[in-house]
């Protein structure tokens, strides 16, 4: 499969790439990145390995760290890895979400699962042909994304910021988390559900609320 220009190996351990984030790592992160370096990068549910391997590719001198929950899955960004050399600049955790040894980056990244339980049945057929543990996050698809919101504040650097994908729950997600300053990504090729939050924006609405949920 190709994504944001580069090829990658992909078999029924892993989802297919085909996240709308490959646009915003095409214009390499900008306007929302400025003049921000990104030193390191975090790439949350990282399957193939298509976010973070791209992304190391955009951003030569930054070291990335990604994490999957599934073993398989791994083995498969390890493949992608080696077919470009990353070895040394790309590491891969075996976690859930966030890597246990801690660490500060200036940009998470995730598309993690988010579809809700009983939505399953109604994806057309190529999706049966995934690792479900890839796409359903609980009865709402927000298992995940509900978790990376309390945690990532002290995963980001000062000036970090964070970005995830929640494909069509959005607008439920945008409703439960009214109290975050989110901002919503537009893509000129397609895609929608991509929303990017400051450490600092964060930390403001944790602070008010004395949580981070
Ligand atoms: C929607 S897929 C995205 C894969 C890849 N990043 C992409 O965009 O094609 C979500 C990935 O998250 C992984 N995952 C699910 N739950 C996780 C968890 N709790 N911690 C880490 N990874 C998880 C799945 O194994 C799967 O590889």
């Amino acid at each position: 499969m190709w994504f944001a220009g580069h090829e990658f190996f992909v078999d029924e351990r892993v989802l297919v790439p085909r996240s709308p984030l490959a646009e915003l790592i095409l214009d390499d992160f900008q306007p929302w990145r400025g003049d921000q370096e990104f030193g390191r990068v975090l790439d949350i549910g990282t399957g193939s390995g298509c976010i973070a391997i791209a992304t190391a590719l955009a951003f030569p001198q930054a070291k990335i760290d990604a994490t999957d929950l599934s073993p398989a899955a791994l083995e498969v960004a390890a493949i992608n890895r080696r077919r470009y050399s990353l070895d040394d600049r790309l590491r891969l955790i075996e976690a859930d979400l966030f890597p246990p040894q801690g660490g500060h980056y200036d940009l998470i990244v995730s598309n993690p699962p988010y579809v809700p339980r009983a939505r399953m049945s109604t994806l057309p057929a190529e999706y049966l042909a995934e690792p479900p543990t890839g796409l359903v996050a609980g009865d709402d698809g927000m298992a995940c994304v509900r978790r990376i919101f309390a945690q990532a504040a002290e995963f980001l650097s000062p000036a970090g910021m964070l970005i995830i994908e929640v494909g069509e729950i959005w607008p439920e997600i945008s409703a439960a988390y009214a109290h975050l300053d989110l901002t919503w990504l537009d893509f000129r090729y397609g895609g929608e559900g991509v929303l990017l939050i400051t450490r600092e924006a964060l930390e403001r609405a944790q602070d008010s609320d004395g949580n981070g949920d």
